[in-house]
């Protein structure tokens, strides 16, 4: 049985999260200080060592994005994104919960690398006792003056799920409403107010206090070579042990689901499990020895993305679910490019009438159309992973749709 492996959360219920002087006295900190003492181009490299990548979805090579940041181009900004609006997903929120100095570090060395003075953690607008606990946090650092002449700041969202995309969360940081812009060009050339910027998640920052004082090859050696280090999964629905867990990449999903989860709760058959939150794909049984690293996820047309594990029994109905998703969508959908407004509201039109015994076989030759067509020519995530439910289940568990078709 594979073991838990605590870098994100090595501090975790060790340590008292809202008094600076414990994470102090467990070494906290230090990374930063090493960071410091290091040519920003060599703290770069030792980054992208280490094979980081993005914790937030994308899974972009983390050093490589802060090389993309141009010197002397004036003010930079580091931003992480606390925004995890993905229904099933409370890694970030419980990470800066249980020790928010080492999302701070994080950010402090990241500053360090591309010369930023002023960070913002942007905020699920539902989490504002975790605000509290971060300016909290943020006000002692201070005072100890470990973070230098870099300031960090805390804003909140509303609740729009849109504003997690990078770029649309940087709209909504400027105080404009959140729509995501074009790429290119990219955040780290011209993100928050025209300046170079850095997003990165939760998650990404506190696996780098270790990375820099332990160094690129030490963290390149836990877990799978494409996508090093750990993950932190969140595990919900009809399993066993809801838990919060941080495993090595090489971990597969059998591992997860029942070995940390225990299994299916009251002695029901696994059906499928969903994997990355709403957007991500459903994988039913015969391939649960995938690992969950990020590559392995997309190899069997799912996502890894924030590392929701949302399982269900022999008795959930998928179309049903399905439905919902949808409609989470076409609610979601922010309406600036037409692919998305127009997609997610007729995949929504035809999910209902599927579910309602409605449809037709030529229903269902038009979702897959439509989602095809969506994956490509949406402007940004949302409306690109948004048909990804429906494709993986028209694919695994297409009886069940069979099932609910009218009689022609
Ligand atoms: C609709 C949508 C919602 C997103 N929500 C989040 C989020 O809540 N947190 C997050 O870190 N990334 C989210 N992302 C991914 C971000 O755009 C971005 O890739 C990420 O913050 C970069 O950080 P990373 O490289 O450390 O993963 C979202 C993307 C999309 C398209």
């Amino acid at each position: 049985m594979i073991e838990e492996k605590r870098i994100v959360l090595r501090n975790a219920d060790n340590i008292d999260p809202e008094d600076i002087k414990d994470y102090l006295q467990a070494g906290g900190y230090r990374g930063l200080e090493k960071a410091r003492s290091m040519r920003t181009i060599d703290l770069i490299e030792e980054v992208k060592k280490s094979g980081l990548r993005g914790r937030g979805g994308a899974a972009f090579n983390c050093g490589l994005k802060w090389s993309f940041v141009p010197p002397n181009r004036g003010a930079t900004f580091v931003v992480c994104n606390l925004d995890e609006g993905e229904p099933g997903t409370y890694k970030d929120r419980t990470i800066v919960q249980k020790d928010p100095q080492t999302l701070l570090e994080g950010m402090a060395i990241c500053a360090h690398a591309i010369n930023s003075k002023q960070g913002y953690i942007y905020c699920r607008g539902e989490y504002p006792y975790v605000v509290e606990l971060l300016n909290r946090a943020i006000g002692q650092a201070k005072e100890a003056g470990v973070l230098g002449d870099f300031d960090i700041e805390v804003r909140m969202g509303a609740g729009a799920y849109v504003c997690g995309e990078e770029t649309a969360l940087i709209e909504s940081l400027e105080g404009h409403r959140g729509e995501p812009r074009f790429k290119p060009p990219f955040p780290g050339v011209e993100g928050l107010w025209g300046q170079p910027t850095v997003v990165n998640n939760v998650e990404t920052f506190a696996n780098l206090p270790e990375i820099v004082l332990n160094g690129g090859e030490w963290y390149a050696a836990i877990g799978a070579p494409n996508y090093t280090g750990t993950k932190v999964l969140t595990l919900t629905g009809d399993v066993k042990n809801r838990i919060f867990i941080e495993v090595p990449t090489t971990t597969t999903l059998r591992e997860v689901v029942f070995g940390f989860g225990g299994g299916i709760k009251d002695d029901k058959k696994f059906k499928a499990v969903q994997v990355g939150g709403t957007s991500g794909g459903f994988i039913p049984e015969h391939l649960l020895d995938t690992q969950i690293d990020a590559d392995s996820m997309r190899s069997i047309g799912a996502t890894l993305g924030t590392g929701a594990v949302f399982v269900m029994d022999e008795t959930r109905d998928i179309v049903d679910i399905v439905t919902r998703i949808a409609k989470f969508f076409e609610h979601e959908s922010c309406g600036k490019c037409n692919p998305c407004r127009e997609g997610t509201y007729r995949a929504y039109e035809i999910m209902k009438k599927i579910n309602q015994g409605q449809a037709v076989a030529q229903d269902i030759d038009n979702l897959t159309v439509l989602g095809r067509v969506m994956e490509k020519a949406c402007l940004c995530g949302l409306g690109q992973a948004a048909p990804s439910p429906t494709l993986t289940t028209l694919q695994h568990f297409y009886p069940e749709y069979q099932a609910r078709l009218r009689a022609q």
